[in-house]
């Protein structure tokens, strides 16, 4: 199939730009971020004045550093709404996102920013090889999650047909890609595998599926899912990252000619990596979290926002902005297993390393008098059919071996029959089951 890579005069002409030219107009919106959020945010002012920082005190870029961050705290105590740059009556429409803890995170947009996000979602879509004319059955969820309804105006802000399916109901979704056949599918990863493997039951191989591109993205997922979700639908899958507090998917997404991490879309965005003890700004390239300024957003305006993902800016290839590297965990989410710090990635490349496992899996950590204890449960491929025990044994006793030697923790493998473990069908995949006690 071949690939559909856009041609320049396609490309908005800052995707093209020099560097010199896009740091002029992130510096240009920031000025313009920053007086905004000064003008009529008055926590963000409070923070500043206590820092004895000023929106005047932006001369270059790299002044940013001297503004306070922005935590997902703020937004708790802020919520619903205070931290919000507009009066209700400017506010087009809210998103708000699930919150491990406490209070959902709210985020508001004028109608210019969902002008934007839509223009943002187009652009992602035209990244990943899908052209005006194609149809795109949307699974990522409706409603509240700005999966569904971010990728839904981008669909159409691109010139597509958008099946607006959202999350759950597999049967039925794999039935109305067999009948409408869509080009290209926008879902969790997890979920594109509840989907293949759907397929596979009723016998329906990857040159059957009308599918050429999967927008896999809300979850971390590694090169070993990429690799799987393209053999079993037959598809590029193409990774698009976003986040609620920042305006939803569409922050960065993949290009499909490179499919070397997702492009920041930095004339919306800018972009930092700091140290996530510290705080300090880290030079390209260095891992830490990502920090995210918007330079554009009217409604919920946010400076030096901190994501708590782990990764690092990668140099420009496909387009004029940087990328990102995949996500390889958050500051939050890291296991610490007897010391050892793990990242459900990593543990999930190791099982899609193995050919007779599939790609569900969940981590079970315990506290097995005072010392911590991971079992990984994970299935096999329905194609390897049944195994008996002594075979199950060996597949589990090898995965064992590879996690302790790559990762250093020792864990007990559990393998079980295929669709064993509960798929999540709407929403994120829930990878780790932590039952230890919390520290008081
Ligand atoms: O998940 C927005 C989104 C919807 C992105 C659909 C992509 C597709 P939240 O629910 O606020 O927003 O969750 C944001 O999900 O901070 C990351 O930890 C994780 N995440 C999102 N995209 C990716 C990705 C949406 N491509 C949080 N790779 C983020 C890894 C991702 N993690």
């Amino acid at each position: 199939m071949p690939v559909k890579t856009a041609r320049p005069e396609e490309l908005e002409p800052i995707e093209r730009a020099s560097r010199d030219e896009i740091a002029a107009l992130q510096l240009q919106r920031l000025c313009w971020s920053l007086r905004h959020s000064w003008d009529n945010v008055p926590a963000f002012r409070r923070k500043c004045e206590a820092q004895q920082v000023h929106p005047d005190d932006l001369r270059q870029l790299s002044d940013l550093a001297r503004f306070p961050f922005m935590t997902k705290d703020d937004l708790r105590e802020h919520y619903p709404f205070g931290l919000f740059a507009v009066p209700r009556e400017r506010l087009a429409r809210l998103h708000a996102s699930s919150g491990t803890t406490g209070k959902p995170v709210v985020a508001g947009y004028t109608a210019n920013d969902l002008d934007h996000w839509a223009q943002l979602v187009a652009r992602s879509l035209r990244a990943a090889g899908v052209r005006p004319g194609d149809m795109v059955h949307n699974a990522y969820g409706y409603g509240m999650f700005t999966g569904g309804l971010g990728a839904h105006y981008g669909i159409e802000r691109a010139g597509c047909c958008v099946v607006p399916m959202s999350g759950g109901q597999t049967e039925k979704q794999v039935q109305q890609i067999l009948d409408f056949r869509p080009d290209a599918i926008m879902v969790t990863p997890s979920y594109a595998l509840v989907i293949a493997e759907e397929f596979a039951r009723l016998g329906v191989g990857p040159d059957d599926i009308s599918l050429s591109v999967g927008i896999f993205g809300a979850e971390p997922w590694g090169e070993g899912m990429r690799a799987e979700l393209e053999r079993r639908l037959g598809i590029d899958a193409i990774d698009i990252y976003g986040l609620t507090e920042v305006i939803g998917p569409g922050v960065a997404n993949e290009c499909i000619e490179t499919k070397d991490g997702p492009v920041i879309w930095e004339d919306h965005f800018y972009p930092e990596i700091i140290d996530p003890v510290t705080g300090a700004v880290l030079a390209d390239g260095q891992e830490g979290e990502l920090v995210f300024t918007s330079l554009t957003k009217e409604a919920f305006p946010v400076i030096r926002f901190r994501t708590r993902d782990l990764t690092r800016l990668l140099p420009p290839t496909a387009r004029a902005f940087r990328r990102m590297g995949k996500i390889t965990g958050r500051s939050d989410d890291m296991l610490i297993i007897r010391g050892v710090n793990v990242f459900p990635t990593q543990i999930e490349e190791l099982i899609l390393g193995d050919p007779r496992l599939a790609g569900t899996y969940q981590l079970v950590v315990s506290r097995d008098a005072h010392l911590d204890a991971l079992e990984v449960r994970c299935e096999l491929q329905r194609e390897a059919g049944r195994m008996g025990a002594a075979g199950r044994a060996g597949v589990a006793g090898e995965l064992a071996q590879r996690i302790k030697t790559r990762i250093g923790v020792s864990a007990q493998v559990t393998v079980l029959d295929a669709d064993a473990i509960p798929r999540t069908l709407v929403g994120k995949a829930k990878r780790v089951i932590d039952e230890r006690p919390r520290p008081a």
